[in-house]
Formats: C-alpha cells, sequence, structure tokens
C-alpha cells in the first residue's frame, strides 16, 4: 500500500440549534471580543443571519461587524474589500456564514488578517502564507461545500475569470459549527446543486489517484448518505434527518477530500463556473455524470461500488459492464432533483467548447490526480457530450 498522511486540523462541533447553545461559549473560550461575520445579501436578507446576530447581541461583552458583499463565485475584489473592513474594525475573528462562497471568503479574508497583503498574491505565488489562521470559524448554511473544514479556498481572478484553489495546512479553519437547523428553509434548487456538489467531492475523492484505505472508509459512507437522503431532503425540505445525514456526510468527505484531491469533475466545473458565473453546485453537477462515465473504466469494481452505494438496479455481475451503472445512477438522481442536464440548459453552445477545453486543461494539479490520465481532446468530448 502506498503511504501517506492524515490529519483533521479542525474541531468539529454537530447539534441541532448548535448555533444557540455553542457559538457564544465558543466565542468566549477563545477569549474572541469582535468578530466579523462574512456572509452574502441572500443570508442576509432572509433572515438566516439574524440567527447568529440576535444570538451575540445577548450578551454585553461581545459585539461584531458584518460584511454581507460575498458573491457566488468570489473574486479577490470582495475578499480584499472584506479583509479592509475586518481590519479597519479591528476584529480579532472571523466568522463565515452561508453556502462555499462565504466560507471560502472568510478563510481567505481570515489568512489575510495574520498575513496581511493581497488575496491573489498567495494565489500566484508572489507571497507565502506564514502564518495559520488564527480564531476561524465556519458555520454552513449548505450541505455541499465542505469548506468549514478544508484547508483550501478557491477565488476567481476577476480580469481573466479563471478559478484557482489554494491549499495550505495553515488555512484550516479552527472551529466548525453544524448546525442543520440552518438548512431547513434552503430552497429547494440551492439544496439540490449543492448536495450533488457534496457527492462530486466524495466520488473524485474515492477514485482519484490519492484515495487510500483511510478515505475510502469516510467516502463511502458519506456517498451511501448522500444518495439515502438526498430525494427525501428534496421532496421535503422540512425533513431534519434527511438535512442532518447531508449535513455530516458533506462534514465527512471534507475530512477526507482534502487528502486525496478532486479531479477532473472540479476541473471541468471549475471552468465552467468561473468562465459563466454558474454556481459551483450546479456546475460541478452537470460534468460528474460525464466525467465518471469516462474514469469508470480506471476502475471497473469501484466504480461498480458507487452504483451499488447509490441504490442503482441492473447489475450483471461483471464490474466492467457494472461500471457504467454509477453515472447511470447519478443522471437518475439528477433527474429526480431536477438539475440541468446540459450546457444547453444553461444557455450554453458550441461556440463556448474551446474556452471551455482551455480553461479545463489549467486544472493540472487536479487533472494530474484524477484516476484515469486525460488530454485536452478527451476533455473536448466531454464538453460535446454536454451539448
Ligand atoms: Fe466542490
Amino acid at each position: 500500500m502506498k503511504g501517506f498522511s492524515f490529519s483533521v486540523l479542525t474541531k468539529i462541533i454537530y447539534e441541532e440549534n448548535a448555533v444557540q447553545t455553542k457559538l457564544y461559549s465558543e466565542l468566549k473560550a477563545n477569549n474572541i471580543k469582535h468578530p466579523c461575520i462574512i456572509t452574502d445579501k441572500g443570508i442576509a436578507g432572509c433572515g438566516l443571519l439574524s440567527r447568529i446576530t440576535c444570538e451575540l447581541d445577548k450578551h454585553d461583552d461581545i459585539r461584531y461587524t458584518v460584511f454581507d458583499s460575498v458573491e457566488v463565485n468570489p473574486t479577490e475584489v470582495e475578499i480584499d474589500r472584506g479583509y479592509s473592513v475586518a481590519k479597519a474594525a479591528n476584529c480579532d475573528a472571523i466568522i463565515g456564514f452561508g453556502g462555499g462562497s462565504s466560507l471560502d471568503s472568510a478563510k481567505a479574508i481570515a489568512m489575510l488578517m495574520e498575513n496581511g497583503g493581497e488575496v491573489l498574491d498567495y494565489c500566484t505565488g508572489k507571497r507565502t502564507i506564514e502564518k495559520p489562521v488564527r480564531n476561524l470559524f465556519e458555520i454552513p448554511t449548505t450541505a455541499g461545500t465542505g469548506s468549514e473544514i478544508t484547508k483550501i479556498f478557491v477565488v476567481i481572478n476577476s480580469k481573466t475569470r479563471f478559478k484557482a484553489g489554494f491549499k495550505n495546512d495553515l488555512l484550516a479553519p479552527n472551529v466548525a459549527i453544524l448546525d442543520p437547523m440552518m438548512l431547513l428553509g434552503l430552497p429547494q434548487h440551492i439544496l439540490a446543486a449543492t448536495c450533488m456538489d457534496s457527492l462530486s467531492h466524495a466520488i473524485e475523492g474515492y477514485t482519484s489517484k490519492g484515495a487510500n484505505l483511510m478515505t475510502d472508509f469516510y467516502m463511502e459512507k458519506s456517498i451511501a448518505m448522500i444518495g439515502e437522503n438526498l430525494r427525501g431532503a428534496y421532496a421535503n425540505p422540512g425533513n431534519i434527518e434527511c438535512q442532518s445525514n447531508l449535513m455530516l456526510a458533506c462534514a465527512i468527505n471534507a475530512c477526507a477530500f482534502q487528502q486525496s484531491g478532486l479531479g477532473l469533475v472540479h476541473s471541468m466545473g471549475h471552468a465552467l463556473g468561473g468562465r459563466y458565473n454558474i454556481p459551483h453546485g450546479v456546475s460541478c453537477s452537470l460534468c460528474l455524470p460525464v466525467a465518471v462515465d469516462f474514469n469508470s473504466i480506471s476502475n471497473p469494481a469501484r466504480f461498480a461500488k458507487i452504483a451499488q452505494m447509490l441504490g442503482e438496479a441492473g447489475f450483471t455481475g461483471n464490474a466492467n459492464e457494472d461500471c457504467h451503472l454509477a453515472a447511470k445512477a447519478i443522471r437518475r438522481l439528477m433527474k429526480d432533483i431536477n438539475l440541468p442536464m446540459t450546457l444547453s440548459d444553461l444557455k450554453l453552445s458550441e461556440t463556448d467548447i474551446p474556452a471551455l477545453v482551455e480553461d479545463t486543461m489549467k486544472a493540472t494539479g487536479m487533472l494530474g490526480i484524477n484516476g484515469r490520465n486525460v488530454c485536452a481532446g478527451d476533455v473536448e468530448k466531454l464538453w460535446r457530450e454536454l451539448l
């Protein structure tokens, strides 16, 4: 067996209503007096943000600043602005609250609070991160990103629209608060897309060249939990048991995908999301079945097992045939939860393909660890399959 290292550096707190019962005590335990809450206008407008602020308002020994200008697919412009706001207010902690865009932005801002400078300089290697993030609290309101646990953030260069991830052990959030009550009321289309992002993390991490025995345990559990709970949560968003399981499945695969790496789905998904400002979950979900089918011959038994964990039927016992059932199971799930299946569903066409191929091929790190070797010709074929 090849060697590996595995670490989860974040304290994970899971409990219904943890925002009410645990956030303040965690802040006090870390001697925090003035956090900056990083979120988006949707979260602020729908009343979710007030769950945190009402709680903090009960205590005289803590005040807070809110930066609610995070956009879907955040660029360096918002991140650098959020950093200026938190720094000007002399904040001593960062609370990320929302979906992946808010949690990633919070992580980048927490890095800048300790290390200074501008975020793109770190992504391009002009600057190196020297001090770990300190007092970063992440509270997800979706069950898709995993950013509450990972040592990774993703940012879009506003000039080139290229979406790149930045990974460093020093970026591990200090505390992740998983409160499934935050998921209640999530619009169905956001629940669907974000959970498919989570499923992409689990499948990619399970089938990448970086997978190992340890990450396999996490991924198998996570794939099965998503397969068992996503339809139920979509059909009845008030089903707290399904929502809790989806939130935990996301956290479980996040512990492992940051060790095993992602692959072709995220390389394609970032190209699509970055260039056309399509939400990350929608982009990854769209690319998931074609990339899974392409990858399936790299490890037929493993892909057949994915189909099994997702509850697919029609197995022949021949792994070379059964491996293709994985993509079939994913398409069936996507159909049930009304996700877009083609580029034309997103109003894109053949003329967009050269740029998508070019941007996909720039994700050399993720392509390098993908379970099957992949060239530009393969990528072009896959994008064409999605027309
Ligand atoms: Fe993702």
